[in-house]
């Protein structure tokens, strides 16, 4: 009898420093064997003349959440986490969303409940933080920390979920001194509400004038101010889903001054443009999300950040809401663009679209498309080497890909519970034929192979840039000693 439950043969491996041919031995769940001649076992996937990656992981998508607006993502955590596989990716981060005046254990509890029922591939979550009080900072955010939520999304805009400047200093100081990484959306509120109440009184109302309203330089200021917050602490911040020159721009300064600054985008600024706003009645709400798709311009920049490792993760910001007034219009054809949900979905179609125009293209590397859609995403959030590898010791997820399968993409060969996808009639070549989570197959012969509820919740670990940048910062900061001081001082008084 074989010393393993599972067998991959014959395939090519990548991982994001190495490319080499060699069997894998799966145990347990996990990688106990690399190396060539491997005999079969029982369960033997031949993989001859195809990638053999890890499976991906998307480190920013919205599942089962009410948005800011009270709209209900049309993804559940099974119809996601499904679709995720299809694509190819293995693990997911999405939010447990904080409203105002919830407190935060009660939103993960309930967030975890409905995850454990329904994922069929392994997730942790991040925060989205909306309510920053004295007990969530003293007592919720270092206890969930503890508990394995190393990472919370705030707001610089959204009404509903925004933080002022003094409250994200706040929450950067307590993330800081707890071992977390924040994560930033950055736009600038009052610019965005001052377009928008523009655009209105002139009876702009169309999907197009929501890319108007939400400015490049609305996204540049807020991106500049975000880096501030965070280099007065000295601390890590991520800035998520950029978009645009500018921003790509002040990011990459800060990181050159040695801020521990770190960039994500996503594939709506690769491969869609505001232009596919502006459709006939309301169908260009298919393509609203925060911030918007930008120009041909925006596209490059954001290439050349890929490339030159200024924007360190590819990540779907899949926010999946319905062509309908379940979700993008509550009221039909005279809804505006105001009133759209904004969020587009793109869990499935991630790492294909990227393999498609990036790896077969030649403009990334194999193993730069696994450190974009894979490795650097555990880094950052504290999964290597469990997740993101290929690696004795990590779990067996893995993806195998057939480069030469040609795609049209539809939304009736997607499995996400949408109703459409921004990227139909897109030909694209290359996708992941098998996936496999904890060396269960997932996927294979186009079909799900696994239940409801089989997915693990994972802890993270230490985000890697709160790691390194207590290893490199001096340890005299005053301004974090102040804040330290006057929250001990607080606690004292209470
Ligand atoms: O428009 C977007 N991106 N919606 C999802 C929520 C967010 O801001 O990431
Ligand atoms: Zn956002
Ligand atoms: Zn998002």
């Amino acid at each position: 009898m074989s010393e393993f439950d599972l067998t991959v043969r014959n395939g090519r491996i990548a991982t994001a420093s190495e490319t080499y041919e060699a069997d894998i031995g799966i145990r347990d769940g996990r990688i106990v064997a690399l190396q060539q001649g491997l005999a079969p076992a029982a369960h033997d996937i031949d993989a001859a003349g195809r990638w053999v990656l890890p499976g991906g992981i998307d480190s920013h998508c919205h599942v089962e959440q009410l948005s800011g607006m009270g709209v209900m993502c049309a993804d559940d955590f099974y119809s996601a986490t499904v679709s995720a596989a299809f694509g190819g990716t293995t693990t997911i981060i999405p939010f447990a969303a904080q409203h105002r005046g919830q407190l935060l254990p009660d939103v993960v509890a309930d967030y975890a409940r409905r995850a454990a029922e329904k994922a069929v591939v392994d997730y942790a979550f991040h925060l989205i933080l909306t309510d920053p009080t004295e007990p969530a900072l003293t007592d919720h955010l270092p206890t969930l920390i503890r508990d394995g939520i190393t990472s919370f999304k705030v707001f610089m805009t959204y009404k509903a979920l925004k933080l002022g400047d003094d409250q994200i200093l706040d929450v950067l100081a307590v993330a800081d001194r707890e071992g977390a990484l924040v994560m930033v959306h950055a736009e600038n509120n009052e610019i965005i509400d001052w377009l928008v109440r523009h655009l209105q009184a002139q009876g702009y109302t169309a999907p197009k004038y929501h890319a108007v309203a939400h400015a490049p330089l609305a996204e540049a200021e807020a991106t500049n101010r975000a880096i501030t917050l965070a280099r007065l602490l000295d601390t890590p911040m991520l800035i998520v889903h950029v978009s645009q020159a500018e921003a790509i721009a002040t990011i990459g300064t800060a990181q050159r001054l040695g801020a521990h600054i770190h960039a994500e985008t996503c594939p709506q600024y690769l491969f869609l443009k505001a232009d596919d706003l502006d459709l006939p009645g309301v169908e260009g709400a298919k393509f609203c999300c925060s911030p918007p798709p930008r120009d041909a311009a925006s596209q490059q920049a954001v290439w050349q950040g890929l490339l030159d490792g200024t924007l360190k993760l590819f990540s779907s910001d899949h926010a999946p809401y319905r062509y309908d007034d379940s979700g993008k219009l509550p009221n039909g054809e005279k809804t505006t663009f105001k009133q759209i949900a904004n969020g587009l979905p793109g869990l499935e179609v991630r790492m294909p679209l990227l393999f498609s125009e990036g790896v077969q293209t030649g403009r990334l590397t194999i193993n730069e498309f696994v450190a974009l859609t894979a490795t650097n995403h555990a880094r950052m959030y504290g999964l290597l080497p469990r997740k993101g590898t290929i690696a004795i010791g990590s779990d067996a997820d893995i993806a195998i890909w057939n480069a030469e399968r040609e795609v049209l993409i539809s939304h009736s060969m997607l499995h996400d519970n949408v109703g459409y996808t921004p990227y139909e009639g897109r030909r694209i070549k290359g996708w992941p034929e098998v996936v496999i989570s904890r060396g269960r197959i997932v996927v294979q012969d186009q079909t799900l192979q696994v239940g409801r509820g089989s997915g693990q919740y994972l802890r993270c670990g230490v985000p890697e840039p709160v790691l390194k940048a207590r290893a490199l910062r001096p340890p005299d900061n005053f301004v974090r000693t102040l804040f330290e001081h006057s929250q001990a001082s607080q606690k004292d008084a209470q």
